[in-house]
C-alpha cells in the first residue's frame, strides 16, 4: 500500500515513470520523485500538477521525455562486469551456438548497453578469442533510452571508474590516454552500433524474430516493474534464435516472468538458454577462476579520480563478488541477532564502511537496537552504503530526513550534496558544501568536492583555491570524517589530491 506522505502528484508522476519507461520506484523515494517533478514544473513554468497532467496525457514532447530518461536512469556500468559472465560467453554459450551450424556469424545485443562499455567488452572479447571460440565474424548493436549515455558511447572517452575491472593488458591494448580520460581505439568502437531505443515499446520491426543470437539485458529489468520486465523478456525470447543466450544481472532472474528460458550455469555464473522451460543447471560447470577478479585497490588515486566521476562504489567490492577477491581480507560475519549474538553496533557499521562491505550496512542496520538505528549515525552510514551501491536517490531521501531532525548534521548534509552531484545538480551540491564549510571550515572532503565541481565547471582559480582551503584544514579534521568519506585514502593520499589540484589550476594533474 502506497505510503500517506506520497502526494497524489507525485504518485501519478510515478504511474507516468512506468508507464513509459517501465520503471518502478519505491514509496522511500518518494522525496526524490517529488524534486524531479517540482524541477520540471519549474522548467516548464507551471504547477507540479499541471506538469504531471501534461506528462499523462503526453501533452510534452520527446525531448522532456529525454530530459526525464537522464535523471530516472541509472547508468551504473564498467568494461568487463561480472567476469564469470563472460568467460561463460565465451567458453559455453558461443561454442554451443556454433557448434555443428554452418553460420559462423554471431549477432549480439546489449539491451540497456548505458554509456557503452558491456557492448565493447563484448567487442574486445570477440576480437581476441572470437575465432578460437569457432567465430568468424560478428555484429554487436547497443540500445539504451537515456540519450546522453549514448552520446558518450559514441565518444568512446572513459574514465578510470569505467576501466576499473579492465585487465591491465586491455588497457594497454584498446585505450590512450588523453588527459584524465581513456580513448578506446577506433577499431573496437567500429564493431559497435548505438541506438536510442525504448525498451517498453513493442516495436515489432526491431524485435523481429530469431534477430539475435545473444543479448545481453544486465541490470536493467531489476529496475522495472514486473509486467514491463515480462514484455520485455517475452521480445528478447522472441527475437533470439532457438537455443541463443540470455545473460542477465547477478541480482536478476526470469523466474516469475518468463517460461521461454532454461537456467545454464558454468564458470560461477548463471544465464539463460533460450528453449526447454525446465531448468538445465551445469551446463558445462567448471570451477571459478583461480586469480579471481583484478583488485585495483592499490591505486587509491586513481579512485578518488574516479569518485569526480561518480561517487557510486560498486557492489563487486561487497557481497559476493567479495569473495573473488585475492586483496579482500577475510572478515568474520557480524553477529546476528536472529541467532542469539550480540546486535550491530555503529562501530560494526564503520567496520563495513572501511572494509568497502557497504552492501551489508543496510542488513547490519536492521540488527541494530531499536533505539541505536534512529540515531543520526547509522542513518547517515546506511545514506552512505546506499550511495556506494548506487542507489543515490534512496540516500537523498535519508539525509533529508537526517537534516530534518538535526539542519546542522555535516555528514548528512555532505552526503547529500553528493547526491546532488550525482543526480545532476551541482548548484545545490555547492550549496550543501558551502553550508557545512559555514559551519566546520576543517571539513577537508567539502572543500575537496567543492575543488571537484570547480574543477568539472573548468574554473581553474576556483578549483585550486578549495583544494589549497583542504590542505589548510586536513591536519585539523576529524577522523571519522575522513574514514567515512576519503574512500579508505589515508590523510597523506588526500593531501597529495589536493596538492595536485592546487599545482594542476584544478586539473588534477
Ligand atoms: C544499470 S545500467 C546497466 C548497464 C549495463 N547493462 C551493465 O550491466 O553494466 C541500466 C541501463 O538501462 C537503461 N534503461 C532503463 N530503462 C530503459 C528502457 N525502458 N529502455 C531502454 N533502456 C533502459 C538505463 O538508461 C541504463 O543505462
Amino acid at each position: 500500500m502506497m505510503d500517506q506522505a506520497i502526494s497524489y502528484t507525485v504518485a501519478q508522476f510515478r504511474d507516468a515513470i512506468a508507464l513509459h519507461f517501465g520503471l518502478t520506484w519505491p514509496d522511500n523515494q518518494a522525496p526524490f520523485l517529488a524534486d524531479v517533478v517540482h524541477q520540471r514544473a519549474a522548467h516548464h513554468q507551471c504547477s507540479d500538477s499541471d506538469y504531471v497532467g501534461r506528462l499523462l496525457h503526453r501533452d510534452l514532447d520527446d525531448q522532456e521525455w529525454a530530459s526525464l530518461s537522464e535523471v530516472m536512469t541509472v547508468g551504473e556500468t564498467y568494461f568487463f562486469r561480472a567476469r564469470e559472465q563472460l568467460d561463460a560467453l565465451v567458453d559455453a554459450a558461443i561454442p554451443a551456438l556454433v557448434d555443428g551450424s554452418p553460420r559462423r556469424d554471431l549477432r549480439l545485443l546489449s539491451a540497456g548497453c548505458a554509456s557503452g562499455e558491456e557492448a565493447y567488452t563484448l567487442a574486445m572479447l570477440l576480437r581476441e578469442r572470437g575465432q578460437a571460440a569457432g567465430v568468424s565474424s560478428w555484429t554487436i548493436l547497443g540500445i539504451d533510452i537515456n540519450e546522453v549515455a549514448l552520446r558518450r558511447a559514441a565518444l568512446g572517452l572513459y574514465t578510470a571508474w569505467s576501466l576499473r575491472e579492465a585487465p591491465p593488458q586491455h588497457v594497454a591494448t584498446y585505450f590512450t590516454g588523453a588527459g584524465r580520460s581513456f580513448q578506446l581505439a577506433a577499431q573496437i568502437r567500429s564493431d559497435v552500433r548505438f541506438e536510442r531505443r525504448n525498451l517498453i515499446e513493442a516495436d515489432p520491426q526491431f524485435w523481429g524474430a530469431r534477430r539475435f543470437d545473444i543479448i545481453f539485458c544486465r541490470n536493467v529489468l531489476m529496475y522495472m516493474t514486473p509486467g514491463a520486465a515480462r514484455d520485455v523478456l517475452d521480445r528478447i525470447a522472441h527475437s533470439l534464435v532457438p537455443g541463443g543466450y540470455l545473460f542477465l544481472g547477478s541480482a536478476e532472474t526470469v523466474r516469475g516472468l518468463s517460461s521461454s528460458f532454461s537456467l545454464c550455469q558454468s564458470h560461477g555464473a548463471f544465464y539463460y538458454r533460450l528453449g526447454a522451460s525446465s531448468e538445465r543447471l551445469s551446463e558445462k560447470v567448471t570451477d571459478l577462476p583461480s586469480g579471481g577478479l583484478p583488485s585495483h585497490s592499490e591505486d587509491r588515486l586513481e579512485w578518488i579520480e574516479a569518485i569526480d566521476q561518480s561517487s557510486r562504489r560498486v557492489a563487486h567490492l561487497t557481497g559476493n563478488h567479495a569473495n573473488y577477491s585475492p586483496g579482500q581480507p577475510a572478515m568474520p560475519a557480524l553477529p546476528d541477532a536472529a541467532s542469539g549474538l550480540a546486535p550491530a553496533s555503529v562501530q560494526d557499521l564503520i567496520d563495513l564502511v572501511r572494509s568497502e562491505r557497504f552492501s551489508e550496512v543496510a542488513p547490519a542496520i536492521t540488527r541494530m537496537h531499536d533505539q541505536s538505528k534512529r540515531e543520526p549515525l547509522p542513518q547517515v552510514i546506511g545514506a552512505l552504503a546506499m550511495i556506494h551501491v548506487g542507489d543515490a536517490r534512496s540516500a537523498k531521501a535519508a539525509c533529508l530526513e537526517v537534516l530534518r531532525a538535526d539542519p546542522a548534521s555535516d555528514l548528512a548534509e555532505y552526503l547529500l550534496g553528493l547526491c546532488w552531484e550525482l543526480i545532476g545538480d551541482p548548484e545545490q551540491a555547492i550549496a550543501s558544501y558551502s553550508r557545512i564549510i559555514a559551519r566546520t571550515s576543517t571539513f577537508t572532503m567539502a572543500w575537496v568536492r567543492m575543488a571537484l565541481v570547480a574543477q568539472r565547471r573548468q574554473d581553474a582559480k576556483a578549483a585550486s583555491a578549495h583544494a589549497s582551503s583542504a590542505l589548510a584544514a586536513i591536519d585539523g579534521d576529524a577522523d571519522l570524517h575522513l574514514t567515512l568519506f576519503s574512500g579508505g585514502l589515508p590523510r597523506r593520499a588526500i593531501a597529495e589530491l589536493c596538492l595536485r589540484l592546487v599545482q594542476g589550476g584544478g586539473n588534477g594533474r
